[in-house]
């Protein structure tokens, strides 16, 4: 049984005071319902982590990073290693972000060696696949998303991968107000999920949880969590007004 699994990706957004009061109001909106059924976290930008994981500390609400770099430490100017995350009380880190290889240009390669370093550190990645517009018009939905999983897991072994939150984000959808439907996002999650029963074996597969992002809002998150393959949802721009992420983890339960 997968739990539900809520996550709020703040991104570039926020300031020192917003991002600890989004915080509270975020913890005082469902502390019963989080604690119980659904798993919720807040994903700030790294400079307020730490003003936001204080915030969190007496809730259930989890903290994760953006990013991470993949050595452990040393002249790597301007980068944070996984042990810095857990240092200040993270759990989890999104890695491959479309924003990330699509703006910033990380490589698979990379993001490999990220998902790998923050497993190694004991941190929770939540790795995040998905096609671009052109590709889902040119029928490559499939070939894409089964290629950046392939090459971000590489050299992972299953007791590794259990610590892996999937996240499919058609980029089409992100920030967009175009959200796949549900049978369009349940079709992908369905192949993620056979992707990694076929690279590891049918308990990973039908354990892993897999989150939908891409313009989720409190209006079409019961419809997205309806489907079977649909185990939470990663939230960018409604999870920055604490009512609509609310409203989103309840839908969520
Ligand atoms: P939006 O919800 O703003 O579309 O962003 C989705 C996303 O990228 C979450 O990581």
């Amino acid at each position: 049984m997968r739990r539900p699994f809520v996550v709020g990706n703040w991104k570039m957004n926020t300031d020192s005071h917003s991002s600890v009061t989004l915080a509270k109001a975020v913890a005082s909106g469902p502390l019963e319902i989080a604690g119980h059924s659904v798993d919720v976290a807040v994903i700030p930008p790294f400079v307020y982590l730490q003003a936001v994981a204080g915030a969190l500390s007496a809730s259930s609400i989890a903290v994760g990073a953006q990013d991470i770099y993949y050595e452990q430490k040393g002249a790597f100017t301007g980068e944070i290693s996984a042990s810095m995350l857990k240092d200040i009380g993270c759990s989890y880190v999104l890695c491959g972000h479309s924003e990330r290889r699509h703006v910033i240009g990380e490589s698979d390669e990379l993001i490999n060696k990220k998902v790998t370093a923050a497993i190694n550190g004991g941190l929770l990645p939540i790795f995040c696949v998905g096609e671009m517009l052109e590709e889902r018009e040119a029928s490559r939905t499939s070939e894409v998303v089964r290629g950046q999983i392939k090459n971000g897991l590489a050299g992972l072994s299953v007791e590794k991968v259990s610590a892996v939150t999937m996240a499919y984000e058609p980029v089409w959808a992100i920030g967009t107000g175009l959200t796949a439907t549900p049978q369009q996002a349940q079709e992908v999650h369905a192949l993620i999920r056979k992707q990694l029963g076929e690279m590891y074996d049918s308990k990973l597969a039908e354990e892993i949880c897999i989150l939908y992002g891409g313009s989720a809002k409190p209006g079409n998150a019961s419809d997205l969590m309806a489907e079977q393959d649909i185990d939470g949802l990663l939230v960018g721009g409604a999870s920055l007004n604490a009512d609509d992420f609310v409203a989103i983890i309840k839908a969520a339960t």
